[in-house]
């Protein structure tokens, strides 16, 4: 067959004849659907919009067309759930699934297989339950311990004022400790190859996600396709940090498994999630086989994606809150000052329980942190909500937090501003989640980790705040950054000097 040069502009307008018609037809919608914002441009939709304007662009919909109502992005119609309809999406738990609606945007499946398997989430909830959650107490000398260890490395001596850059990491490397003594024990955890894995697993794999999705334009699944495209080709850069870990845990997981035998009765357990996984009756096992280091090193690290950032992130910010307001300093300060007198520097659970203002600072913290929209929510069967309306099935329902958090009733005519004692007034400690706080999402699936996180958050608070006088190189607060609705930490760094003691 012969092709002449200008066959081939041919096919390519052809080829994008046929999808523009196949997009210019309206988006799917059933009967009695919540109102479409109507929007100019076809295919575009709303996208522009929601990319840079969301939260304005968000409240103005919300005034118009109540809770909830569609918006047309990326070649796909969202539904917004507000306040009203949010609760419902999360009491409806068999047939919402956050997990089937990040799974396009974040193929984690690719790299740890794993996670496909419907038992493994129930089994990670488990895991951080039982494992971690009962036995908070039994962790907070080691997670102390981590953090000083981070601090005095990382940070140190700061007798002239130092910048502390926070965009890299947002101190994943100071979270990634505590989380790697808990999950793998005191051994395993002294190894910095370890930390680093922990620490960049899920920066490395983020990387490769960061292409604006443009092509869900076309369908959500190419979009899908093309930002896995160099993990299916090869190019894996998460695959180093799977290796590192099961080269380290292979002799100790050995070890353990021979002592436990020889010992038997006398056999003293160490406190950690490896222990809890060798003694979980689904995972137990006669010999450490590369099989079961793979299966056993994914699962760790699907607690690893869950926890590190997430944590890193807040505690970031909450540094931010506090160093942009130095109208609370000397109030929080106090009370760290007070708590560490009192513990002669060693906390346990009940002094982290004392930190009262602290844990009413960080809750606010959480509740200002500014995203517009998140934690989407897959339609798993065509649904109607208690006001008639009905989506169908497939449809993602995203979370208009900023309606959530920003309510007028539960935080007053200015519900933007920052209220550092609300939580401390109203008996709201921060890893409690409410009708007007989501930052943990809410019901049934509400975030297992949370009271871990918070502990550690605060632990790593009051050391820093402890230690050294905290401030932004701007005085002021620092303006968060915003992607589409999502928000991140500011990124101008935070200046350290160390307190004359
Ligand atoms: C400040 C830190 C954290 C924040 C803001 C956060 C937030 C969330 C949110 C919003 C959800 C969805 C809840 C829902 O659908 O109702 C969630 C789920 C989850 N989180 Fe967290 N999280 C944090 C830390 C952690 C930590 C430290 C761990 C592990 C130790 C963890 C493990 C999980 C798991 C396994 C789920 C899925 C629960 C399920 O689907 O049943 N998170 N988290
Ligand atoms: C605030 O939230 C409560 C509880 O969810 C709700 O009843 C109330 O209508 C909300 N207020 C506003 C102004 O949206
Ligand atoms: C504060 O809330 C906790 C539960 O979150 C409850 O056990 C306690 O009784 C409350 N205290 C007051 C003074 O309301």
């Amino acid at each position: 067959m012969y092709f002449s040069f200008e066959t081939i502009p041919t096919f390519v307008w052809v080829f994008i004849a046929t999808y523009a018609i196949y997009l210019i037809k309206k988006p799917r919608l059933s009967k009695n659907e919540p109102p479409m914002v109507p929007y100019k441009y076809p295919i575009i939709g709303h996208t522009v919009d929601y990319a840079l304007n969301a939260d304005n662009f968000l409240v103005e919909c919300r005034q118009k067309y109540g809770d909830p109502f569609n918006i047309y992005v990326f070649g796909q119609v969202f539904t917004i759930a507000g306040n009203e309809i949010a609760h419902e999406v999360y009491k409806q738990s068999d047939t919402f699934s956050l997990t089937i609606a990040t799974r396009d945007m974040f193929p984690l499946y690719r790299v740890l297989k794993s996670v496909l398997d419907p038992g493994t989430l129930e089994q990670v909830v488990k895991t951080i339950r039982e494992g971690i959650t009962a036995k908070l107490s039994l962790y907070t000398g080691r997670l102390q311990k981590q953090i000083m260890t981070y601090i005095n490395k990382e940070i140190g001596d700061c007798s002239s004022p130092k910048l502390i850059k926070t965009a890299n990491d947002n101190f994943a490397s100071m979270i990634a400790r505590p989380i790697a003594d808990v999950l793998v024990g005191q051994e395993i955890s002294k190894n910095e190859d370890v930390i680093k894995a922990f620490a960049d697993f899920t920066k490395d794999f983020t990387k490769i996600l960061a292409i604006p999705p443009i092509l869900s334009f076309i369908h959500p699944k190419v979009h899908t396709q093309v930002i896995t495209l160099p993990l299916r080709i090869g190019f894996n850069p998460i695959l180093k940090h799977l290796i590192t870990l099961k080269k380290h845990l292979k002799p100790v997981l050995e070890k353990r498994l021979k002592e436990k035998k020889i010992l038997g009765e006398k056999y003293e357990p160490p406190v950690d999630i490896v222990e809890y996984f060798l003694d979980n009756p689904e995972y137990e096992t006669k010999a450490i086989t590369d099989d079961y280091l793979t299966k056993i090193t994914e699962f760790l690290f699907s607690i690893v994606v869950a926890s590190i950032h997430t944590t890193s992130r807040h505690l970031t910010s909450a540094l931010y809150d506090f160093a942009g307001r130095p109208e609370f300093w000397d109030d929080i300060y106090e009370e760290q000052l007070r708590i560490d007198k009192e513990c002669n520097g060693e906390l346990t659970p009940h002094h982290i329980n004392k930190m009262v203002k602290l844990d009413s600072f960080l809750r606010e913290s959480l509740r200002t942190f500014d995203a517009v929209a998140s934690t989407p929510h897959r339609c798993l069967e065509s649904y109607t909500f208690k006001n008639g309306m009905t989506i169908p099935k497939g449809r993602t329902v995203q979370t208009y937090l900023m309606d959530i958090h920003y309510n007028t009733t539960a935080y007053g005519p200015e519900p933007r501003s920052f209220l550092p004692y609300h939580g401390l007034e109203n008996n709201f400690s921060a890893s409690r989640t409410d009708k007007n706080f989501f930052m943990f999402g809410a019901g049934k699936h509400a975030c297992p980790g949370r009271f871990f996180a918070v502990s550690e958050i605060k632990i790593g608070l009051h050391k820093l705040i402890l230690n050294y006088h905290i401030r932004t190189p701007s005085g002021k607060v620092e303006k968060k950054v915003h992607y589409g609705p999502f928000s991140e930490p500011p990124v101008a760094g935070l200046i350290f000097e160390s307190r004359k003691k």
